[in-house]
């Protein structure tokens, strides 16, 4: 049993994630803490805490940063609607709130009394987590893995970067140099986990609420990444991450060097991803470069039955 916090900006293929991780029996959620990303953080943790009553689920909610550590903040309406979540009918305001500790206080709290046995999961900006560790550095020796979706070898954002590094790329530079075993998945592989009509009728075929939740969420998602990127269907990226803690058997793995280019003029942002290891420096990162379709929507599928 993996015990993990989710720290997020839900956002749909967020939502697919705590939704993924809720159904299985491999994951226990000590909780989820939101950041500012694809929508301000009162919005993320709204989301969060709708995603949490529609499927019963009781953990405790954090809200966390409301911006980035240095930059300004930069949100992705275009890709997940103003809500952050548009698509499905959404409870307007659940009955469930956030927690009143701050997300990186909760994080501190959580980790070090846990004795080693906390993986972080940030499918958002790395905000949180690098403002955990600026402020209590002893929680470095007792995170077991932080597995994150994040960068990858082109980008969404700019030519070379990802949202989630590109818009808080001071945190993750804090985030991948602190010596905790990181497990990244970008672009590259995340561009692999993505629906097809096939899919959605897969997904209609189940009749239950919270696959008609996810169908409307990934019919949305799939409209804004035909009209944003022309692509004809959308990748659940965050949903890798919890995916791999189920089955790591679904994905392929390299380890690398990986930097994180805070200073450029056109590739802040950018994950340097060392896949020819030509600095010679010691990799830093375990790199998802391809994942196994039928068996990653084999494992999605099966949690919405
Ligand atoms: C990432 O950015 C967000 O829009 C998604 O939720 C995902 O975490 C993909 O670049
Ligand atoms: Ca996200």
């Amino acid at each position: 049993m993996r015990r993990v916090i989710i720290d997020c900006d839900p956002g749909h293929d967020d939502a697919i994630s705590i939704i993924l991780a809720a159904y299985s029996d491999r994951i226990h959620i000590e909780g989820i803490t939101t950041v500012a990303g694809n929508v301000e953080v009162e919005k993320t943790t709204l989301n969060a805490l709708r995603v949490c009553e529609l499927l019963g689920l009781d953990v405790p909610v954090a809200r966390g940063a409301e911006q980035p550590l240095v930059k300004t903040r930069e949100f992705a309406p275009d890709i997940h609607g103003d809500s952050g979540l548009d698509g499905p009918q959404l409870p307007e305001v659940p009955k469930k709130t956030a927690i009143e500790q701050h997300a990186v206080d909760f994080i501190i709290e959580k980790v070090l009394e846990s004795d080693g046995e906390i993986t972080l999961v940030p499918t958002g900006p790395l905000t949180n987590i690098a403002l955990a560790i600026q402020k209590e550095p002893t929680i470095v020796e007792k995170i077991k893995e932080i597995v994150l979706m994040g960068g990858g070898t082109f980008g969404n954002w700019t030519p070379t970067a990802e949202f989630n590094i590109y818009v808080d790329a001071e945190a993750a530079e804090i985030v991948f140099n602190c010596g905790v075993p990181v497990t990244m998945f970008g672009l590259d592989v995340t561009h692999q986990a993505i629906t097809t009509p096939a899919i959605l009728d897969r997904i209609n075929s189940i009749e239950t609420g919270v696959s008609e939740f996810v169908r409307d969420l990934l019919v949305y998602f799939t409209k804004t990444y035909k009209e944003v990127f022309g692509f004809e269907g959308a990748p659940i990226h965050d949903a890798c991450t919890i995916a791999y803690l189920i089955d790591e058997s679904i994905f392929e793995f390299e380890k690398v060097r990986v930097d994180i280019e805070t200073k450029g003029e056109y590739t802040y942002g950018t994950t340097c991803v060392d896949r020819l290891h030509v600095t010679g420096r010691e990799p830093n990162v375990k790199f998802a470069h391809s994942l196994d379709f039928e068996k990653f929507w084999v494992l999605l599928l099966s949690a919405l039955k």
